[in-house]
């Protein structure tokens, strides 16, 4: 978020009341309702929570809702068995709704599929039985490396029936990228495609799977699918042995594939997210507890109803499209719809025209959409009927007032309700966020939390304070177990203030008046860039990895539609102070090969030295303050206070 934003939020003063139409029909709908159904869900964790997981269908009950013995390893659910691709798929399959789309996809170059609940049912046992006859069982990991086409979702649900961990890896990470993944989670499988558009392009994952790979011992084989099922699609070169075309070998399995009695605190999926330190960490969820997590907050939040046609436009390569296009949408039978390409593609109209083809009720997109879409223009806008439209959601950043507002008056019409819903990828699902039948909203706030969840704003002592680290002070089912081969790091990282007592997200918030939280961003050094996550420690040693590198310091500015972007620094060996264009194009590519073409800077800035204190600490503050063009803060720790004016002159040239 921009100090800028930043400024305009604390100066927000509008406020908007539900429309009185959406709260006559809402699920919830007064703010009575919320309160007393949020203080149960605190003073009766068990009562509330067992009685949501009791609208799911379960193979066995548990015995206990929560067991804190082992804190912060909570159990949800203890003795529960469920399996959560029952719950999304086979239970709206078998009744009424087998008909019902469960998924309208549409491919950038504009083809359709629409998959009924009972086409989804066919295609996800087929998938699982194919993973099944590559040897894959409970337990085993499997990385899934694939554009936005059904099966992303099939195979994500295919691998939670048989009791697979999935672990999805965003289609724009960079071959090392799967490879670490790969390596950290052991996956037996990788699943990848033959390709996927994205702005005119194909996405060649392929060969990007094959070089990742070719270092992952515990890779047995690459199951390769097709985007476009009735086509010879895009050329691949296979490895004899190891490699397997999807189509080939769905035709020589069994349609049915029972689901796995797996118990709520099986392990469902590894998702990898960068931190502060070190390499991305593999967060681990569990089915019963997300299940039922995913379950209520798409319920509420959303507001789903039978008839909605519900859209997020995230990738299920992030936590938002395992949640919220996959998890949370299908158990409660909504019909979600799935885009595979850019928002500009092949114009800024896509988005708008989308909605207006397939009948979208629910809109859920990024701040960083929002942005970009306002500077396209509003003539896009205007050309499409945006009339089925009657919730707007907002996830991944904070949200500037002005984009809100846009948001609002443009896409909502001033009609429409907007939940800005703030969690994380460890979080499972939303823990702040409106009902959009209760609660007013204010430009920039995530208002209040969901039930069963008890946020407050605390300084470093645990003393609640109006502005401060936001904390969350009791589990909530989706929270995440741990990270994969790390409890150390997991304890470090999420229980480290507070003595242990307290889920510490990394995020810093405000409360106003009412209560309503303001998150303004993190506290870390990890950066939300178009909301992406990406620690600075990372590309950090991306940039020391290059001969020519002594070292660097990587810090987030202000960006107009990126939120936040990434500016580096960097200290050259030897006398070279000044580097060259070769330099930071090679430093540039460096980043595409670790990371992914995302995470580059936008500047590189090389340096003859860094801001240091006396015992050699890079002071990132004063960089930032460079960057902003704020005063500097406090230099007189400072080892050598001439570097600053340096610094400043090349920022700005
Ligand atoms: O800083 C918060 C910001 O995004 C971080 C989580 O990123 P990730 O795990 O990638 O998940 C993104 C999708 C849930 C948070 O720590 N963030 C997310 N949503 C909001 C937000 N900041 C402010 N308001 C939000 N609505």
């Amino acid at each position: 978020m921009t100090m800028e934003n930043i400024e305009s939020v604390l100066q927000e003063s509008r406020v908007f009341p539900p429309p009185a139409d959406f709260a006559k029909t809402a699920h919830i709908n007064s703010m009575d309702d919320y309160r007393a159904l949020h203080r149960r869900s605190l003073d009766d964790p068990f009562g509330f929570w067992g009685e949501v997981a009791s609208e799911l269908e379960w193979f066995k009950p548990w015995r206990e809702v929560l067991d804190e013995s082992e804190k912060p390893f909570f159990k949800w659910f203890s003795g529960g068995k469920l399996n959560i691709c029952h719950n999304a798929v086979d239970r709206h399959a078998r009744g009424s709704m087998a008909n019902k789309a469960a998924i309208v996809w549409e491919g950038e170059p504009g083809d359709e599929r629409v998959l009924t609940y009972r086409d989804l049912h066919r295609e996800v046992q087929r998938f699982a039985n194919v993973l099944k006859s590559l040897g894959v069982g409970k337990g085993d990991s499997v990385a899934l490396y694939l554009p936005m086409i059904p099966e992303l979702a099939i195979a994500v649900l295919a691998c939670a029936r048989i009791g697979a961990v999935h672990s999805v890896i965003f289609a724009g990470f960079s071959a090392d990228s799967v490879r670490d993944r790969v390596q950290d989670a052991s996956s037996k499988i990788v699943i990848t495609g033959d390709g996927g558009w994205r702005r005119g392009k194909v996405l060649e994952l392929k060969s990007i799977v094959d070089e990742g790979v070719a270092d992952c011992p515990s890779v047995e084989h690459v199951l390769v699918v097709r985007r476009d099922p009735f086509t010879e699609g895009f050329p691949c070169s296979m490895q004899e042995g190891r490699d397997v075309w999807y189509h080939e070998r769905a035709k020589t399995v069994s349609p049915h594939c029972p689901c796995e009695e797996m118990d709520a605190e099986d392990l469902l999926f590894l998702l990898y997210t960068s931190g502060s330190t070190g390499k991305p960490k593999g967060i681990m969820h569990t089915v019963g507890g997300y299940s039922v997590h995913t379950y209520l907050t798409a319920k509420y939040i959303f507001d789903l109803r039978p008839k909605d046609v519900y859209w997020c436009t995230a990738d299920v390569g992030w936590i938002t499209g395992h949640s919220y296009i996959v998890y949370g949408p299908l158990q409660n039978g909504a019909t979600v719809v799935m885009y595979e390409g850019a928002p500009n593609a092949p114009d800024p109209g896509r988005f708008w025209e989308l909605i207006d083809k397939h009948r979208v009720t629910i809109f859920y997109t990024a701040p960083t959409a929002i942005r970009a879409f306002m500077k396209w223009g509003d003539e896009w806008v205007e050309k499409a009927d945006l009339s089925t439209l009657r919730l707007l959601g907002s996830v991944g950043e904070p949200i500037n007032p002005e984009a809100w507002m846009w948001y609002h008056e443009k896409i909502g019409k001033g009609r429409c309700p907007i939940v800005d819903t703030w969690w994380q990828t460890e979080t499972g699902g939303i823990l702040l966020s409106p009902l959009p039948g209760v609660t007013p909203t204010k430009p920039g706030s995530a208002t209040l939390p969901f039930f069963g969840v008890d946020a407050a704003i605390l300084d470093a002592e645990g003393n609640e304070t109006p502005s401060g680290l936001l904390a969350i002070r009791r589990p909530w089912p989706g929270i995440l177990r741990g990270i994969w081969g790390d409890p150390e790091r997991f304890k470090q990282t999420y229980w480290c203030n507070w003595e242990g007592r307290y889920y510490f997200p990394g995020d810093g918030a405000r409360r106003d008046d009412d209560g309503y939280f303001w998150v303004v961003g993190r506290v870390d050094d990890v950066v939300n860039v178009s909301g992406h996550r990406i620690g600075t420690a990372e590309l950090e040693s991306v940039f020391v990895e290059h001969p020519q590198v002594a070292e660097s310091a990587v810090i987030g500015v202000p960006h107009e539609i990126k939120g936040q972007g990434l500016v580096a620094f960097v200290l050259l060996r030897g006398t070279d102070s000044t580097g060259s264009d070769t330099l930071r194009s090679e430093l540039n590519d460096l980043v595409s090969k670790r990371i992914g073409k995302f995470a580059k800077p936008e500047k590189i800035i090389f340096s003859a030295d860094l801001p240091k204190t006396r015992s050699g600490k890079i002071m990132r503050r004063l960089l930032r303050d460079i960057a902003t063009g704020q005063s500097l803060g406090n230099v007189t720790t400072l080892a050598d206070p001439s570097v600053i004016e340096s610094l400043k002159t090349k920022y700005t040239d």
